[in-house]
């Protein structure tokens, strides 16, 4: 497949694979994918390779044989409770924390580890919330690549840490947040010690365009009329309008369903633009939230999030920490979905929207949950409490249960 990187700001073309911004305006990088081979194909034709990222390596800026874990393909939940429970015609929950490393990160890391080997790479390296590194160290192993990641310190969710060092990688801690890890890293790979695969990376929001092709995927093309992210460093929204920007050049779709963007209220630089109607964030210093994965405040994709969410008629809202943990509980128990918090911001933005009467409730929604619940055991427990302890007897057992309410929401 042909193409060409771009600045998305100033159109002008990029040809050193090693640069993260364009040399001229410092705007963020693009893939301009030639789709013209595609013309009078539908997506019937894809349809002989399993669901999942590789059915659509046509729309794929790499050429050889993928770094692969089997990543993609995951369900669509029809969450028939939960609707009942917001009040809304119909929610549907993307469950990514169903890939290899339990996040949506694999779709990204499987295309641009691919990259890093197609570039002669030895080492790839990357900041992280968390997730990032979990799938980047994955894939270096798969790879036969060094892998370095650089996190927050005492901010990472335990079983994503756990992750990385399992995987192999060289993890440091940082004193700082996301952004000051992103600027480190940055540095490190403009000197030449490890190929960046962050989003700034143009390749990485390639893989992850695949989260939206498989919604409309397995939807048959019905298009919902919503569609529901939380947001961090912002790049998965406009990965999400670009892939439907791709089908609907080729007209597979003719419309596109109002994408939607949710942050943490201690880290909404772009709700906070989106008030305002602007196209320009102002970066929030200091962000804070229980959903560690979107504690960011300066959204390296940000402006580009702001395109997807206004060229879409959608929206943006944040929300609570105390409204993201009652979604997560609510998806658990309602649905038997475990999303780790920061993907349960998809369905407490939702929630706040339809009762802020913003989203109407004949809508078709889908939530992204991004994440597995056992990432951040920590804020489980934290909601959850201990079990019961007692005496291996069933009538001390029967004793225990009968004391308090069965757990329920
Ligand atoms: N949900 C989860 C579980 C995440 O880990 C992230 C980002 C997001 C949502 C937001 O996605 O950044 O594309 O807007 N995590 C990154 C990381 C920052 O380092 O793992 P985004």
């Amino acid at each position: 497949m042909r193409y060409a990187v771009r600045c998305w700001e100033c159109g002008r073309e990029v040809e050193d694979p090693f640069l993260d911004a364009c040399p001229a305006c410092q705007g963020a990088l693009t893939v301009d994918m030639d789709l013209s081979s595609l013309e009078g194909t539908s997506l019937r034709d894809l349809r002989s390779r399993p669901l999942g990222v590789w059915r659509y390596g046509h729309f794929l800026p790499v050429q050889s044989e993928p770094v692969t874990l089997q990543e993609g393909g995951t369900p669509l939940y029809d969450c028939g409770r939960l609707a009942d429970e917001l009040g809304v015609r119909e929610v549907r929950v993307k469950f990514e924390g169903a890939n290899p490393t339990g996040s949506f990160k694999d779709r990204g890391m499987t295309v641009g580890v691919t990259r890093a080997l197609e570039l002669g790479c030895r080492v790839v390296g990357c900041a992280s919330t968390g997730n990032t590194s979990a799938s980047l160290a994955a894939y270096a192993a798969k790879a036969g690549l060094g892998c370095v990641v650089v996190l927050p310190s005492g901010k990472v969710a335990l079983g994503k840490l756990a992750q990385a060092m399992f995987f192999g990688a060289k993890v440091v801690t940082v004193d700082g947040n996301f952004d000051d890890a992103l600027r480190v890293v940055r540095e490190l790979a403009h000197a030449g010690d490890l190929y960046m695969l962050n989003s700034v990376n143009p390749f990485r929001p390639e893989g992850q365009k695949t989260l939206a092709f498989e919604v409309l995927d397995q939807l048959d093309l019905r298009l919902p009329d919503r569609i529901i992210y939380p947001v961090g460093n912002a790049a998965n929204i406009w990965a999400a309008y670009k892939a439907l920007k791709e089908w609907q050049s080729l007209g597979w779709i003719d419309e596109l369903p109002m994408l939607t963007g949710v942050q943490a209220g201690g880290s909404a630089p772009l709700v906070m633009a989106f008030n305002r109607g602007s196209d320009n964030f102002v970066p929030v210093e200091g962000p804070e939230t229980i959903a560690t994965a979107i504690r960011i405040g300066n959204p390296a994709s940000g402006r580009k999030a702001l395109r997807a969410v206004y060229d879409t008629g959608g929206c943006m809202t944040a929300v609570s920490d105390r409204e993201i943990i009652d979604a997560q509980l609510l998806l658990g128990r309602r649905e038997g979905i475990g999303a780790e918090p920061a993907s349960a911001a998809a369905v407490a933005g939702l929630r706040r929207l339809l009762d802020e009467g913003k989203v109407s409730r004949r809508e078709r929604v889908v939530c992204v949950c991004t994440g597995h619940v056992l990432k951040d055991p920590d804020a489980v427990m934290a909601q959850c409490g201990r079990p019961i302890a007692t005496e291996a007897t069933a009538e001390a057992v029967r004793k225990a249960i009968s004391q308090g309410p069965v757990p329920s929401l």
